[in-house]
């Protein structure tokens, strides 16, 4: 936990010098499927969600990709092609945020669990995909992380190392450990805002970042309705996110000017 900030000395106006404004807070963002959603991308638990259609147990878990790789390769190779579809682009909400982060005059940090390149393509820098990225590949023989746009399979060679057969999606599986937790954690305990937008709130250990904040952080939920975890939070704004994002970014910039 930080030291509060320091009270800065209030001058007399007379002097001609500007009252110093409060220090901005900083700012963790937490994003889901839901934001994506307006872009045309399938959510995941909403009644004509992904996991609606196919099983977890069947394409995201180690476990699946042991069993039956081609199968769990075909699920991330229709996924992946879907990124390359001329129609797909960012949203007003992926683009508020992007507005946001360069207007921030604190600390900025945006997590999203979407493992769609959409905020990268609206120009978000300070961000982070804990479940990884469609967009990029790995290989279990020599770790390398790559960019990857088209299909893989099990005898795709690894443009690293060229070994053949050790490709897999640079996506994180049920069971498996997040990415980059520790710069996350680290930035959740300095923030003194924490928005979580368009999830269900219903996977850890993203769904309990809310908590790590609360009591100490404003928290905001920016959502299309109630998520699992809506009572944790301080506010709660629903709707769509290209709709409820933006403004929720006009307000809190010109709380800040
Ligand atoms: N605007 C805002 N929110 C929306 C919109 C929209 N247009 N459409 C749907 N939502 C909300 C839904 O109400 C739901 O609460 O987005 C949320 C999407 O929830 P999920 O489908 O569960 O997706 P998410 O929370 O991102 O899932 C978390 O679970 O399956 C794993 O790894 C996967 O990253 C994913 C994680």
């Amino acid at each position: 936990m930080t030291e509060p900030p320091r009270p800065r000395p209030l001058r007399h106006p007379a002097d001609g010098r500007r009252h110093r404004r409060a220090a901005a807070p900083g700012i963790v963002i937490l994003t889901g499927a839901g934001i994506s959603r307006e872009s045309g991308l399938a959510t995941f638990r909403d009644p004509d969600g992904i996991w609606a259609r196919v099983r977890i147990e069947d394409v995201a878990t180690p476990e699946a990709f042991a069993r039956d790789p081609a199968r769990v390769h075909a699920f991330y190779n229709a996924r992946r092609r879907q990124l390359a579809d001329a129609a797909l682009a960012p949203n007003a909400a992926h683009r508020a945020l992007v507005e946001l982060e360069r207007a921030w005059p604190g600390e900025f940090l945006l997590v999203t669990q979407n493992v769609d390149d959409l905020h990268d393509r609206a120009g978000s820098a300070r961000l982070i995909h804990m479940h990884g990225e469609l967009a990029k590949a790995r290989c279990l023989r020599c770790e390398a992380v790559l960019p990857w746009t088209g299909d893989m399979g099990g005898a795709t060679p690894c443009p690293a190392c060229a070994a053949a057969g050790g490709m897999r999606p640079h996506v994180v599986w049920f069971g498996e450990m997040p990415l980059a937790m520790p710069q996350i954690e680290a930035a959740l305990e300095r923030c003194g805002l924490f928005v979580s937008i368009g999830t269900s709130g219903q996977v850890y250990p993203a769904a309990g970042f809310v908590m790590q904040c609360r009591g100490r952080a404003r928290t905001v939920e920016l959502n299309l309705e109630p998520s699992a975890g809506a009572s944790l939070f301080d506010e709660a704004i629903h709707g769509p996110a290209a709709t409820v994002v933006p403004a929720f970014v006009a307000r809190l910039l010109a709380e800040h000017r």
